[in-house]
């Protein structure tokens, strides 16, 4: 579409109409609320379709979907605020916003043909007692957002961030079940300087929060050091666990050690990845990290 270095004016695309003449570049699927870790994506994605010639635009879609929330409140609460996005997204290098309505996403709504379209959910979000247990409904519509997009952009790639590990897992057996043909790129966490994963949801940290979010990070840090230096994932997920539970305190949800490919148990050998989760003062925080054995 355009060469490496040209810079287009952001369009904002609010239908499906003529979506089809943007095909073929790469998506940044995101909620909005644009953060600098949203700005990495979108570099990345800049650079993919630069380097690998790609013919459509860098696309960034901003949807706050109303399928994955469940709770009414986290859905009400989810900051919006499409000018401030679309300008930090064409400062990123984004070239199209596809910021759709409910109805155009979901037409008819919940009971429409998409909102209740069969989602075929893989293995790493069935019953692994991580995100699938403590949001209910969020990877079935994830998973029926996610495939919306990429049918609708129809890019070559797309890009989520690594901080979302489950749902990276998950769109990335989606696209293959779909036969979408969507190559699916992971981005690393960004992380502010006290180790703080960036997230959308940080807004509504106060100051007093800080000491408990950071309670996340430097669990998985202690794991991740255990399980490098050879100690079992049992051993390591003990120590980060403790680490983060005196941080958090009730707020605790979960803190695993994992098959980083299947969200299952570690298997001998194969990379791990530990995947917390905990609810700091109204702010539900969840963060990842992992390592490969003998590394
Ligand atoms: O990670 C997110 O922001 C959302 O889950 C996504 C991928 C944009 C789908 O709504």
């Amino acid at each position: 579409m355009n060469a490496p270095s040209e810079r287009m004016p952001l369009e904002i695309v609010t239908t499906t109409d003529g979506l089809s003449s943007l095909a073929g570049g790469v998506l940044v699927p995101t909620m909005g609320a644009l953060h600098r870790g949203h700005h990495q994506l979108i570099e990345l994605a800049r650079r993919v379709r630069d380097e690998r010639g790609l013919s459509g635009p860098v696309i960034a879609s901003v949807f706050v979907n109303p399928a994955q929330f469940n709770e009414a409140k986290d859905f009400e609460m989810y900051p919006r605020n499409l000018a401030t996005d679309a300008r930090k997204a064409a400062d990123a290098g984004c070239e199209v916003i596809f910021a759709p309505e409910v109805e155009v996403m979901y037409p008819g709504g919940k009971d429409g043909p998409e909102w209740s379209r069969p989602v075929d959910l893989p293995e790493c979000v069935v019953d692994k007692g991580l995100e699938d247990e403590y949001r209910p409904g969020h990877f079935p519509g994830v998973y029926l957002v996610c495939r919306r997009l990429l049918e609708l952009c129809r890019p070559a790639a797309a890009v989520f961030g690594k901080k979302d590990w489950q749902q990276l897992q998950l769109v990335t057996a989606m696209s293959e079940r779909e036969g979408l043909g969507v190559e699916i790129i992971g981005a690393e966490t960004m992380r502010e300087e006290d180790g703080l994963a960036l997230s959308s949801r940080n807004v509504h940290l106060k100051p007093e929060d800080r000491e408990a979010a950071l309670g996340l990070s430097r669990g998985i840090r202690e794991a991740q050091r255990l399980g490098q230096a050879g100690a079992s994932a049992a051993e390591a997920e003990e120590a980060g666990r403790k680490v983060m539970r005196r941080a958090v305190g009730d707020g605790f949800e979960y803190f695993e050690v994992r098959d980083a490919a299947t969200c299952g148990e570690v298997v001998e050998g194969q990379p791990a990845r530990v995947l917390c989760a905990a609810k700091v003062g109204v702010t539900r925080l969840i963060d990842n990290d992992g390592w490969v054995p003998n590394e």
